[in-house]
């Protein structure tokens, strides 16, 4: 425990002193945060490599949280709270709220630059730092000072935006205007994102910025250890601390002692034996963080070291040790087949076979994981906590886990900073529920970013073996695949699915794989089997949609040697076999409608054209170590999971507001503003009449997952059918004073009008009131069931290029270009589109060339090699194919998680057509190109001959 004397400390923050008694050791975001309630700064990584707690001191960017806050003393330090004080030069009157933002805050709006908006804060101080003492940065200036910023969502491109176009009306010295938005429906149009103004300004609240009068803090023990047996937990001596509160143990867990969704079931805090290293073994909840700590410090834990199996290949082995004593680890196959794949290989003119790998990854979204619990009302426990499922994953398990009934459990979304898969581990919530409820206080828990990274669930390692057969006329006629998959520790979502046409009953994450195994394309012959195999690693589930999403580098990858064999163009042979309107998959389902990839890899075309132009100029230099190359690649991936209920409801509000209520969370991708313009188009509304409520299990009981790219489509169109209800009530009520047919009753602009003369016109507070006195419902719900006899419903589908130069001495990649095409359906809002495409294009890049997770690498964001804004390409070209879902919103389909499937396998493709040398096994990091440099045996790039069909 820290036993300093306080000293008197005076800050000067936002331009008011604030005489503080603090001990030396306090650092100055901790101060901000914790005793003057200055919650922009944000903590997220603890070692200073992340940027997201900049403040300024003086006219220069500091580290808040390595800065010891007495060193701030004499100098005036300036948060996200006070920035647009700094350029009063544009406030105006003050009729515009708008007008008081920073130049650099009203770009960030303005740009779409804003997501989770985590980072945000963060970026913005940075920025501003550097326009103060350069107001006319090149891009390659922004993009620099920008690269010492961590950002998950976003891929950096409109944070750069926006900064230069801050940078221009700072240097005009007039502030940016706000973008008009349109007359006409607000679906397809960029209306200003309902939830950015918080996150510019630093006001949106997170898990980590709550705080409640005598709460407590909790910590977790965790493993030291890959694979242990436990013999004994002695808690006696942490107990005896003075300050702490409750030392928890597995014996505490009143309920089931099992985290939701998982085989073999895992516990909360394990009984028998640790399984990897960071997994919680007990928890303490005292009145400060240091002492909670010094109480871990006291547990004593005594274990039985076993041999661990952290790799997948090692686990997979017979002899392996089992991570659980009852199940050997590896499990399956589970298999799909279609045709006659050995009569189909006998007849392929050009046969290809290769083995491809994906490492474990991390989701690394920038706010570590958090909760806060407290006690309300009748017996009620809430929990304020970022869960991409409140109902399932967060009310029903927690609930299960505490022995209460679900309606004794709230679960309430604050801010959430990113998702990507990640937020339906509930460990979390569960700690600060049960401490809760032990002490009768508030209790809330931040995890470190180390125990974040270690702790955490994860994205799988995957193995996948493709032999693939063509014919000398460009078809594909054969594919054999075998795909093996490390769950870590448990193995999620196992849920029997069954398809109809095809024998396929496998276990989701397996059914997932599966599905999705011959890519976009048709393929008569199929044969593939997928194992789930169990570590010592962390738990994992998908990152970013599917684990079909990591599937794309080996079948487009198989694609791209068969057409250099064939003679055929790339981009031509994946037209001549991609799946179409009408196509039959090998699992058996016909798609109906909405298949864009032939029209995402024709919108390709006259940009592959004129990349390879440019690549091949390129080629005649040979004395640089520069090559230059081209390639391209797409995928597809299912949207929604079978049998999700989904559920939405419209409010008339007192006042004549309508309230929108879904059970879906904001994550950064845009719900709120997506809901409102569908709400807004089918009730006739302005948006300055509608409010959003979401991510509130009690205020907003409709239970809905936010993930696998259903929100759009399946919530949105829950949305529509609501208001839907909701206008049928308010024209009839209108219908009734006004002495007209229903019919003749339109709503627009937010009033009730007959169109037959006198043409009556009522506000729709007169219609509430109508409401009110005849015991009118005021709420109408609409629920859909995402519901078909395929394992999937619907799919969207990527494709992209990307052209780039591979130093043939240093193994460096550079890109240069980066075109991606989805098929979204309906457009509802560009540039939110437009920021799911950039964030997706960065986790391309990241799998690509840099992200790599293995526990026993130092437990830092950096080490693990997030993508910085230096790693993406200095041009992205976003395009998108419309080609409406007939049962989606207005005809919206989703696309949060296509982009990011087509990035990689482009890389890969491209990186071989610059030098010739194939990489099997990403990262492609600079040693590994150097390997597939030297191991390459295909002639010189520039000797080569372009194929053409
Ligand atoms: Fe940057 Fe989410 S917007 S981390």
């Amino acid at each position: 425990m820290d036993c300093q004397a306080e000293e008197h400390v005076v800050l000067n923050v936002n331009g008011t002193l604030q005489e503080l008694q603090i001990k030396p050791s306090r650092t100055l975001l901790d101060v901000l945060r914790e005793d003057l309630n200055l919650t922009g700064a944000k903590l997220a990584c603890d070692n200073g490599e992340c940027g997201s707690c900049i403040v300024l001191l003086g006219r220069r960017p500091a580290k808040a949280c390595l800065l010891a806050a007495k060193r701030a003393q004499g100098k005036e330090v300036t948060t996200i709270e006070g920035l647009a004080r700094l350029s009063t030069a544009h406030v105006d009157s003050g009729e515009s709220a708008w007008a008081a933002y920073h130049p650099l805050q009203q770009a960030f709006l303005e740009k779409g630059a804003t997501q989770c908006g985590f980072c945000i804060p963060g970026m913005i101080m940075r920025a501003s730092a550097l326009l103060i003492k350069n107001n006319n940065p090149t891009r390659a200036e922004v993009v620099k000072s920008l690269s010492l910023n961590m950002c998950r969502c976003t891929g950096y491109m409109k944070i750069i935006d926006a900064v230069l176009d801050a940078a221009k009306h700072l240097r005009s010295n007039a502030p940016p205007e706000a973008q008009p938005f349109g007359e006409g429906p607000m679906v397809g149009q960029s209306i200003p994102r309902l939830d950015s103004p918080d996150t510019v300004t630093g006001a949106a609240k997170y898990a980590a910025d709550l705080r409640m009068d005598g709460m407590l803090h909790a910590k977790l023990l965790r493993s030291p250890h890959h694979h242990a047996r436990i013999r004994s937990v002695d808690t006696s001596e942490a107990k005896a601390l003075p300050g702490v509160e409750a030392v928890i143990t597995a014996d505490d867990v009143p309920g089931t002692l099992f985290l939701p969704n998982c085989q073999p079931q895992v516990y909360v805090f394990p009984k028998d034996k640790v399984r990897f290293l960071g997994e919680a073994v007990a928890a303490v909840a005292a009145d400060t963080v240091e002492t909670a700590d010094a109480a871990l410090a006291r547990i004593k834990v005594d274990y039985e070291i076993l041999p661990p199996v952290v790799d997948l290949m090692d686990a997979a082995r017979e002899d392996a040790s089992r991570v659980f004593d009852h199940t050997p680890n590896l499990w399956g196959p589970e298999e799909v087949a279609q045709g006659d794949v050995d009569a189909g290989f006998a007849a392929a003119d050009i046969v290809v076979e290769n083995t491809y790998s994906v490492p474990v990854r991390e989701h690394a979204a920038m706010e570590p994981e958090a909760a806060l619990a407290y006690e309300e009302g009748d017996d009620r426990i809430v929990i304020e906590t970022p869960l991409y499922h409140p109902f399932v994953q967060g009310q029903l398990s927690i609930a299960a886990n505490l022995d209460v009934s679900s309606e004794r459990v709230r679960i309430v979304c604050p801010a959430m900073g990113g998702n990507f898969g990640t937020r339906g581990d509930t460990l979390a919530a569960v700690v600060v529920a049960l401490l809760a409820r032990r002490t009768g206080r508030p209790v809330k828990i931040v995890f470190t970013r180390a125990e974040s990274l270690l702790g955490s669930c994860k994205a799988p390692a995957v193995i996948m073996k493709y032999k693939t057969g063509a014919t000398k006329d460009g078809r594909i006629i054969a594919l054999d695949a075998e795909i093996i998959h490390s769950t870590g520790s448990w193995a999620p979502f196992l849920i029997p699915t069954t398809t109809k046409g095809a024998e396929l009953c496998c276990y989701e994450t397996l059914g997932a794989l599966l599905s999705h195994a011959t890519g976009p394309y048709y393929v008569p012959n199929v044969r593939a089997r997928a194992y789930d195999v169990l570590t010592n690693g962390p738990r994992c589930v998908p990152l970013r949609g599917t684990n079909g999403n990591y599937l794309p580098l080996a079948y487009e990858s198989q694609i791209e040697l068969l057409a250099g064999q064939l003679g055929w163009d790339p981009l031509e042979l994946r037209l001549r076999n991609v799946l179409e309107v009408g196509s039959r998959t090998h699992v058996g389902q016909v798609l109906e409608e909405s298949v864009g990839i032939k029209a995402e890899l024709e919108a390709l075309r006259p940009f592959y054209e004129q990349a390879r132009e440019r690549v091949t100029t390129k080629r005649d230099d040979h004395q640089s170590p520069w090559k230059r190359g081209l390639g391209i690649a797409c995928g597809w991936r299912n949207i929604g999971y079978l049998n999700t209920m989904i559920g939405a409801a419209a409010e008339l509000l007192e006042d004549g507001r309508i309230r929108v209520l879904a059970g879906s969370v904001e994550q950064g991708q845009g719900p709120i503003t997506v809901f409102a313009q569908i709400a807004s188009d089918e009730l006739g509304v302005p948006l300055e009449s509608l409010e959003v409520a979401i991510g509130d299990t009690y205020t907003a009981p409709y239970p809905v997952p936010t993930f696998s790219s259903i929100t759009t489509v399946g919530t949105g169109k829950a949305v529509q059918l609501a208001c839907e209800r909701l206008k049928l009530a308010l024209r009839e009520a209108a219908a009734t004073i006004l002495g007209a047919a229903p019919e003749s009753i339109v709503i627009e602009n937010g009033t009730a009008r007959s169109k037959r003369p006198p043409c009556d016109k009522l506000m729709l507070s007169r219609l509430a009131t109508h409401f009110g006195k005849y015991d009118i419902p005021m709420k109408y719900e609409a629920s859909l069931k995402w519901q078909g006899e395929s394992p999937n419903i619907l799919y969207g589908y990527n494709a992209g290029l990307v052209e780039l130069e591979v130093n043939e001495a240093t193994g460096q990649v550079k890109l240069l270009d980066l075109v991606n095409v989805c098929d979204p359906g309906t457009v509802v809002h560009p540039e939110a589109l437009e920021g799911q495409v950039d964030g997706g294009v960065a986790f391309g890049i990241g799998c690509a060339l840099k992200e790599h997770f293995h526990p026993d690498n130092p437990p830092t964001l950096a080490a693990y090699g997030l993508p910085m804004s230096t790693d993406v390409p200095y041009r992205l070209t976003r395009l998108f194919v419309e080609q409406p879902y007939s049962k989606g919103p207005f005809g919206a389909k989703s696309a949060g998680e296509m982009p990011g499937i087509s990035p990689a396998p482009a890389i890969v493709n491209a990186i071989e057509d610059a030098t010739g040398a194939r990489i099997y096994d990403v990262p492609a990091t600079p040693e590994g190109v150097l390997a597939a440099l030297k191991a390459r045996c295909r002639p010189d790039p520039a000797d080569r001959p372009i194929g053409t069909a």
